[in-house]
Formats: C-alpha cells, sequence, structure tokens
C-alpha cells in the first residue's frame, strides 16, 4: 500500500475492505463519537438552505452520513462506494434501521458516476473527497449529476489550527491513532494512510478553488471542532 493520497482508487478500495467490519467502532473511538456530531452538525446546516428531494451521498462507506441526511426527509437517498464490503455493513444497518425504503447504497466509483446529468438537488460527501485517485475528476463528477441551482455539500479532514493544539493533534493523529487502528482493524497501513492524507490534503482556500474551477460558485467552509474537520458548501449555477 503506498502512503499517499493519491494511492490508486484499486488500493484505497481493498483497503476499506479490509478495515469494512471494524470501520464504525474504530470512527466512534478515534474520535471519540465526534464523527457522528460533524455529520449532524453538517445535516442540520444543510436544513436551513434546502429542502432535498434526490440526494446523492458519494463514498458513502458505511451509509452513517446517508442515514443522518434521512432526517432532511427526501423521496431517496442514494449513496455510491467503490468498496462493496463498506457498502455491505451499511446494507446491514439499513435493515435495522429500516430505512431501505429510502436509502439505496451501490457500488461504483466516484470518478465516473452512474448517473445522468442533474439528477440530484443534493450530492454530498464526507471524508472522502481525500482518498479520490483524482480529486478534480471526482468533483467535475459531483457537479455534472448536480441540478442547476442544487447544493453540493463536502465534510473534510484538515490541520486545525493553533499551535498547541496542533501539536497535541499530531501527536495523537500520527502516533497513537495507527497504533489503535492496527490493533484492532488488523490492517497494518489503514490508519497510517489516514494521518498521512489528511495532512496532505489542501488548505481550505486551495480547496474552495478547485471547488469553484469544477463549476461550483457561492462556496462558503466552516471549521468544526477547532479546525479539524472542515465542512464546504457550494451551489451549481448555470448562466
Ligand atoms: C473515510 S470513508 C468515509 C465513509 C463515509 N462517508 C463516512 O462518513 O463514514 C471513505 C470512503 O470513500 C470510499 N472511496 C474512496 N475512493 C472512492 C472512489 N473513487 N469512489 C467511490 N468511493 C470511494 C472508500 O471506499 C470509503 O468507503
Amino acid at each position: 500500500m503506498k502512503d499517499t493520497p493519491d494511492a490508486n482508487n484499486k488500493e484505497v478500495e481493498s483497503m476499506f475492505d479490509s478495515i469494512a467490519k471494524h470501520y464504525d467502532f474504530l470512527n466512534r473511538l478515534l474520535s471519540f463519537g465526534a464523527d457522528i456530531y460533524w455529520r449532524r452538525k453538517a445535516i442540520r446546516i444543510i436544513s436551513e438552505y434546502l429542502k432535498p428531494t434526490y440526494i446523492l451521498d458519494v463514498a458513502c462507506g458505511t451509509g452513517d452520513f446517508s442515514i443522518e441526511a434521512a432526517k432532511l426527509n427526501p423521496v431517496k437517498i442514494t449513496g455510491i462506494d467503490i468498496s462493496e464490503k463498506m457498502l455491505d455493513t451499511g446494507r446491514d444497518k439499513l435493515s435495522k434501521k429500516g430505512l431501505t425504503h429510502k436509502i439505496e447504497l451501490l457500488r461504483g466509483d466516484s470518478e465516473n458516476l452512474p448517473f445522468d446529468d442533474k439528477q440530484f438537488d443534493l450530492v454530498m460527501c464526507a471524508f472522502g473527497v481525500r482518498n479520490f485517485g483524482d480529486r478534480m475528476k471526482g468533483l467535475k463528477e459531483m457537479s455534472r449529476v448536480l441540478k442547476n441551482g442544487g447544493m453540493v455539500m463536502i465534510l473534510e479532514f484538515t490541520k486545525p489550527a493553533g499551535k498547541i493544539f496542533g501539536k497535541i493533534y499530531e501527536l495523537y493523529f500520527f502516533r497513537i491513532l495507527p497504533l489503535v487502528g492496527k490493533m484492532i482493524s488488523g490492517d497494518p497501513s489503514a490508519y497510517k494512510y489516514l494521518p498521512e492524507s489528511v495532512y496532505n490534503f489542501p488548505p481550505e482556500e486551495d480547496f474552495v478553488r478547485m471547488m469553484n474551477e469544477a463549476g461550483f460558485s457561492d462556496i462558503h467552509y466552516t471549521s468544526f471542532t477547532r479546525g479539524i474537520v472542515t465542512f464546504y458548501r457550494g451551489l451549481k449555477i448555470e448562466q
């Protein structure tokens, strides 16, 4: 496994396949439960701007963001991910929660979305863009399948602000997290890849420029939890 964010999609797929069974538990443990709060907060913000009918959750993994987005009461949520094992874990959760009528999880690549143009009112992606082999291609695909006037929303890890907090976070992220991740998931590289991919992700202003180049406008971003996570939103406005 090449420990860089541009590790090709096949490698990323097998990495997520290998940790799928432990993914949710490790998310809760390693973020001290904050991942639930981040997704919830993102959906709460979106609820102030739109009432989407059709939602696409790109890189949906085990479906937690889709499950949270069900609170927006859309007609349908489609989740898409390259890891079949992440999707299987997600499908089990949907059955248990009685959400299979509302949320469908499909296998597919974010860089080549299997949908016609302008299908969705909201296209969202939590902690996924960082993993794309070609981020610009992924962003352009998100724009393509979005209806005119639709909204994109992206949650991604970022480097936290503040010297002291930044140092403590770095210690945790680069030393403790990979050890715990390896112990529980049994995958030696997945939780080493996580901090490295985060620290190689573009800073907020650069990512906003990428979103703009991909076809989004009126882009705003907000930091969650001292900048550990950044929430981005933008619109697709065709002239
Ligand atoms: C860190 S997980 C995030 C999952 C979920 N969105 C969440 O909030 O928990 C990243 C996910 O991105 C998926 N992924 C990575 N590259 C992808 C691609 N090119 N197309 C579709 N999914 C991709 C992985 O399989 C994995 O499930």
